[in-house]
């Protein structure tokens, strides 16, 4: 049970076309018992379906988030989407999501540089970080993730615009979720990380949510927890009345 206004966040990674996105996301806005002052949900497809998705969640209380932004603006990057062009569009950006890490390369310190455009663009970065399994199993988790939480803030001073996505590799996508006792341990120690970079008035109001395998049935127990805020959900956001049911389930603890 949290303090803070808890927040789930779909992430569609590279799944649906704008019209499959559409239709997605009008199902979801039909089955929802609309979020109102206790929940905020924001629905992150990709880019080419961000104006389909808007629309067909015009009218309710959802809101759309980017999976990724380059901090690069009006340049000569063949292929890139700068946070200036998803400036009105969107309201949160995920940056720092493992896939991106390891498969292309992504490092802290650009991850720094995206959460601080981010940041100052009046958006709201989604900053994930999260341990391997060999890091897990050498008892490493706390240190790698308040590591990457250092280097990837370090330019960043918008810390009412923040949100932590604590998500373990070794749980995203493996239908092995992290117990929720390690889930709040990791998150607690988050918070008083950020509480060394922010400050603890700012360090208390920041979501920190819990990511990896997430599903109707173990989401209680997670919302369950102190520092847990909410959570960044992949696989089960794509059925629209399984990613409702989170929601509705969430909405409990808030
Ligand atoms: P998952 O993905 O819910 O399918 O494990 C989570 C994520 O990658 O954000």
């Amino acid at each position: 049970m949290t303090s803070r206004k808890p927040l789930i966040v779909a992430n569609w990674k590279m799944n649906t076309t704008p019209s499959e996105g559409k239709e997605l996301a009008q199902s979801i806005a039909d089955n929802i018992i609309e979020p109102t002052d206790v929940l905020d949900v924001v629905v992150c497809p990709p880019f080419t379906g961000i104006t389909t998705v808007r629309s067909a969640l015009s009218g309710t209380k959802i809101t759309v988030g980017a999976q990724t932004a380059s901090t690069a603006t009006n340049t000569a990057l063949t292929g890139e989407i700068s946070v200036q062009m998803l400036r009105n569009i969107v309201t949160h950006v995920i940056i720092g999501h493992s896939e991106r890490r390891t498969i292309f390369g992504e490092s802290n310190k650009s991850i720094a540089a995206k959460a601080a455009a981010i940041g100052k663009a009046g958006l709201t970065p989604i900053l994930c970080v999260g341990e391997s399994i060999d890091q897990r199993k050498a008892g490493h988790s706390a240190k790698e993730v308040a590591n990457q939480l250092r280097s990837s803030l370090d330019s960043f001073e918008y810390w009412r615009n923040l949100v932590v996505a604590y998500e373990p590799l070794w749980a995203i996508g493996t239908g092995t979720a992290s117990s929720p006792l390690d889930a709040q341990n990791i998150a607690s120690s988050i918070r008083e990380e950020l509480r060394n970079i922010a400050g603890k008035t700012e360090s208390t109001k920041i979501n920190i949510l819990y990511g990896g395998s997430v599903n109707s049935n173990n989401i209680g127990n997670f919302m369950k927890q102190n520092d847990v805020d909410g959570t960044l959900v992949g696989s089960a956001s794509l059925d629209p009345l399984e990613f409702v049911k989170i929601v509705t389930v969430a909405a409990r603890y808030s």
